[in-house]
């Protein structure tokens, strides 16, 4: 008899599927939450199920937290393949081994979303049975630009509806994004204050240490601006400055970053200096490491444009946010691996009379990487004869409260399968996305990025971003020192 619910893995043998959506399911299995669960993995190889099976016993061994042999071997054990092209014919090969409720999860290059997308409707598999369900979860990137996802998404809707389509941004699994709108909205504290009269600027960014590694192929296509700005960061940045919900739906959530989105000011392509900057790592050192240039690394070519670094400046045109800048800033081989939400707020009107260096303005850092905690940094007196302040951070560690939670793709995977969407994209959200950034995209096919060197804090151009007075925070850092 079919399992109640079968996830079919398009792209079962690739990159994806063995390093992030099988370990999670297996962690997912090694707490009980796999029991009704059918794993059909589909894929063109014309392997074997044991062989399928074996190959992701190794990718367990290599990439799963807390593997352990017996565990992995009864969940391998648990595993069904299917082999086959992405046509209407091939798929409904696996149409028996469907259950009542059954998740597709493309997880295949991204020129092959709309094929898999239109092979499996015409193959009836968007029509759920009575009683049950049908969804279908699409990877990143959604399109490469406006138009292409406008392509892709009348491609997808052909024979799937809005509501069955989830679109994955794993960022928005992840426990210090959720947290973020936790801390904005269950604190009395913060409200008042979250707003241009008390708040700076904002600095978002993303910093890896990692290169290119093997995924030149498609990230020298992509760039910084489309694998990270234009969606991740995207996410942080609206869920940091949306309005309070007034009822927690998940449609009412989408509705609210959307509504961000669509006041961003417009790029002004003829201004854009001030307001992107993009960069590419050259030879540099890690340490006792040397580091090659993004153009000498194995799958990019020679002379590459490609950004391997993006900043962006953007303003909201809204009564809170009027003339706040938000800086979002992605990129690799920095100086360290160091990811943080930062809110700067204003400096207190004067210093205290007869009070030493008091005029450090305080900010609230909420750090994603490496650790995931809060920090508020605020001004304390220097305990001492004189009356002198000095910086003090109050720490709330968010791991070491016992509670690490799941990881980003465990946890949307329960979604998925739970029919739960607040965690996934809507269309509109992608596409006042590239709304934002399709003016840049389009500047940067002329011209170069400004070369920085690996290892390194970025271009030195990200500098022209900043308003007068401002710093961008140090990515070296990272572990705790502020601006
Ligand atoms: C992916 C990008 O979406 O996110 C990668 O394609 C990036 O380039 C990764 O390294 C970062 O996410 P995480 O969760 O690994 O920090």
């Amino acid at each position: 008899m079919a399992a109640a619910r079968t996830l079919v893995i398009l792209g079962a043998t690739g990159d994806l599927t063995q390093r992030l959506l099988m370990p999670a399911l297996y962690r997912l299995h090694r707490q009980g939450l796999t029991r009704d669960l059918r794993i059909l993995g589909y894929a063109m190889e014309p392997w074997s199920r044991a062989r399928f099976q074996s190959h992701i016993d190794k990718a367990l061994r290599a990439f799963a937290e807390g593997f352990d042999a017996r565990a992995a071997a009864g969940f391998v054990k648990q595993l069904d393949y299917a082999s086959g092209q992405l046509t209407p014919q091939d798929v409904s090969a696996i149409a028996a081994r469907l259950g009542p409720g059954t998740l597709f999860y493309l997880a295949l290059p991204p020129p092959l979303f709309g094929t898999a997308a239109q092979a499996l409707g015409a193959a009836g598999f968007a029509q759920p049975p009575r009683g049950g369900w049908r969804r279908l979860v699409v990877e990143k990137p959604f399109g490469t630009d406006l138009h292409s996802a406008e392509v892709l998404r009348t491609q997808m809707h052909q024979h799937w509806d809005e509501a069955q389509v989830l679109r994955i941004d794993h960022f928005l699994g992840k426990e210090a994004t959720q947290n973020l709108m936790v801390m904005r909205f269950a604190n009395r504290l913060l409200e008042p204050v979250w707003n241009a009269q008390h708040i700076a600027q904002v600095q978002i960014t993303y910093a890896e240490t990692l290169g290119v590694e093997h995924r030149a192929a498609y990230y020298d296509k992509a760039g910084a601006l489309r694998d990270m700005l234009q969606n991740h960061l995207m996410q942080l940045f609206s869920l940091a400055a949306m309005e309070p919900l007034s009822t927690w739906d998940g449609e009412v959530l989408r509705d609210h970053k959307v509504e961000v989105l669509r006041a961003v000011k417009p790029i002004d392509h003829r201004n854009l200096d001030a307001h992107a900057v993009r960069g590419q790592y050259r030879a540099g050192r890690q340490g006792r490491k040397t580091l090659p240039a993004y153009r000498r690394e194995p799958g990019v070519a020679r002379g590459s444009n490609t950004e391997t670094f993006a900043a962006l400046r953007l303003e909201i045109d809204n009564w809170r946010w009027q003339g706040v800048p938000f800086y979002l800033r992605s990129g690799k081989r920095l100086a360290a691996e160091t990811s943080e939400i930062a809110v700067q707020f204003r400096r207190v009107p004067g210093p205290l009379p007869g009070l030493v260096r008091a005029d450090e303005p305080n900010w609230l850092v909420l750090r994603i990487k490496p650790e995931q905690r809060m920090d508020l940094q605020l001004t304390a007196k220097r305990p001492g004869l004189q009356l002198e302040g000095h910086g003090v951070t109050l720490t709330a560690p968010y791991e070491s409260a016992g509670n690490s939670g799941f990881s980003a793709y465990e946890q949307l995977l329960i979604d998925a399968l739970a029919g739960e969407r607040a965690h996934f994209l809507r269309f509109d959200e992608v596409e006042w996305a590239w709304r934002i950034v399709d003016p840049v995209l389009r500047a940067w096919r002329h011209g170069s990025p400004d070369f920085y060197s690996a290892g390194g804090e970025g271009p030195a151009t990200q500098a022209r971003l900043l308003d007068a007075g401002l710093r961008w925070r140090s990515i070296a850092a990272g572990s705790g020192a502020d601006a």
